[in-house]
């Protein structure tokens, strides 16, 4: 994936690893992920060097009220939190824990909003949530599941996703390339720059992201 990745990337991009968490983990095997992270890390950045960039993140399950691995799935040096619920999860719910991480400090960023009932039924909750400060970023990988495909399409479509992420699992996923580009410049309202350059590097500096739904062009 990497390899690939080198070849369409603009030269000095970043690649943020994003492995699995969930509150409900077991200690030892969190900290095994993290230490197999960062053992990756070290091990491309010696084969990449000069070309990619690489930092440690994580995509964390949010159920019930524990708040663990907070810190270790964080983007570094942010408040920003990738963060996914079951897929089942209600809208009330989904309202309640957001709120619950954004008065512990964090930035909520939602991992692919294309998924979830509540957001299918309603696409402008994305825009409530923006206004309180989380970001939304579609998968590419939800593009070869038939189900949440016409969500992701609709909420490009629509400005209502901050930025495209690959969600890459293995080498035949879609990774931020130019085949990827063409495919969703024929439907996004937001121009690709936008959502796989200019809001990831917001994300990467702390700040806060725009409300949805995003213009379709830059002011
Ligand atoms: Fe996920």
């Amino acid at each position: 994936m990497l390899n690939r990745m080198s070849a369409g990337l603009e030269a000095d991009s970043t690649v943020v690893f994003t492995p699995h968490y969930s509150c409900r983990m077991n200690r030892r095997i969190a900290m095994a992920r993290l230490k197999r992270s960062m053992k990756f890390q070290d091990r491309v950045e010696d084969e990449f060097s000069g070309n990619l960039n690489f930092l440690i993140a994580g995509e964390l399950m949010i159920s019930g009220s524990s708040l663990r691995y907070m810190e270790e799935i964080r983007y570094p040096g942010t408040g920003w939190v990738l963060v996914e619920f079951s897929t089942s999860v209600s809208w009330l719910e989904t309202l309640i824990q957001l709120r619950r991480l954004i008065s512990r400090g964090y930035m909520p960023l939602i991992a692919h909003p294309e998924r979830y009932g509540w957001c299918r039924r309603k696409r402008s909750r994305l825009v409530t949530l923006s206004r309180m400060g989380c970001g939304a970023m579609i998968s590419a990988r939800s593009f070869r599941i038939k189900k949440y495909a016409q969500a992701a399409r609709n909420l490009l479509r629509d400005g209502l996703s901050h930025a495209i992420c690959s969600d890459a699992h293995s080498p035949r996923d879609h990774i931020i390339d130019r085949r990827l580009k063409e495919k969703i410049t024929e439907f996004s309202r937001v121009p690709w720059e936008v959502l796989t350059k200019e809001i990831p590097e917001m994300i990467l500096n702390d700040e806060r992201l725009p409300e949805l739904p995003l213009p379709k062009e830059r002011n």
